[in-house]
């Protein structure tokens, strides 16, 4: 029986976390200023907490601005409002992130449509997503697109591969087809209502599963020889030591023996975004500079 390649996301985004640094460095040479990085953080979930710390010291460590906006879960969707609207015209600021989930109390959509598009490091305005849609430039977001770095790192040319996406969310799941469209792959995107999950998948020569549930596309859905790239980040207790530890939507150990290359999790795609979003608000602080 053949093993397929585990993919190393977190060496693949410490190469691109070193090339953004050095970017970073051309710009501020040029321009005698640093790229800078606005995260808002309402509330005190702990996940997203981590994350947006995570992103401080990683925007620092590549030679740009980080600057931290952390508001209670009380905050007002006014306030919020007004605060992006600040940030908007803030020449410090290159890039706008707005850390999801909010709290219930506020329309994610309005935040997220009153971040300047030109700033939308996360690529999830309207306006971005629709140039995505259509082949124009955007901001893409930052998952998607490092599924996509590390497929063609892979893989190659993508052109004429059959595609499944497992997942439609607005974070990655449709703007991943949406990429692997510009790639020139066949897509199909499957989620909960699709029938014969099973079959649909085991078409595919690339499977993106982006669905949020533990192990839920199994080893024997995969065709030999596809390459697997599980967004998934899911903590589950094991019942044996009562421990929690965290998979992805995909049974990795079952489906190692039919894939031709598989992300781990952790350490497959989890990595990426950030380096992604590093990427996204070097590339905001050029096109603003000119
Ligand atoms: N929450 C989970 N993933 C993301 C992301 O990529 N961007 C933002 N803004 N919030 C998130």
């Amino acid at each position: 029986m053949t093993i397929g390649k585990i993919i190393d996301g977190k060496a693949f985004a410490a190469g691109l976390r070193d090339k953004v640094a050095d970017g970073v460095a051309a710009f501020v040479e040029q321009t005698g200023r640093k790229p800078g990085l606005a995260v808002v953080l309402v509330g005190e979930d702990p996940a997203s907490s981590v994350y947006v710390r995570n992103k401080g010291k990683m925007t620092v460590a590549a030679g740009m601005e980080s600057l931290e906006f952390k508001r209670p879960d009380s905050i007002g969707e006014d306030d919020l409002l007004d605060l992006i609207e600040e940030l908007n015209h803030d020449d410090r600021v290159d890039g706008i992130l707005v850390q999801l989930p909010l709290p219930r109390h506020i329309d994610e959509a309005a935040v997220i449509a009153a971040i300047d598009p030109a700033k939308d490091v996360d690529g999830f305005h309207v306006v971005n997503t629709g140039r995505l849609a259509t082949g124009q430039e955007a901001l893409v977001p930052c998952t998607p697109l490092g599924c996509i770095m590390l497929l063609k790192d892979e893989l190659g040319d993508l052109s004429g591969m059959e595609a499944v996406v497992v997942g439609r969310s607005n974070i990655v799941g449709k703007p991943m087809a949406a990429l692997l469209l510009a790639e020139n792959c066949t897509v199909t995107i499957a989620h909960s209502r699709t029938r014969d999950i099973a079959s649909i998948v085991h078409r595919a020569d690339i499977v993106v599963a982006a669905v949020g549930r533990a192990e839920m596309v199994k080893g024997e859905w995969i065709k030999p020889g596809a390459t697997v790239i599980d967004v998934g980040i899911n903590r589950v207790v094991d019942t044996e030591d009562g421990k929690g530890r965290i998979v992805g939507d995909v049974a990795t150990a079952e489906a190692l023996s039919h894939v031709r290359a598989i992300t781990p999790v952790p350490g497959g795609v989890g990595p990426m975004t950030i380096a992604v979003l590093l990427r996204n608000t070097l590339v905001a602080a050029h096109a603003r500079a000119g």
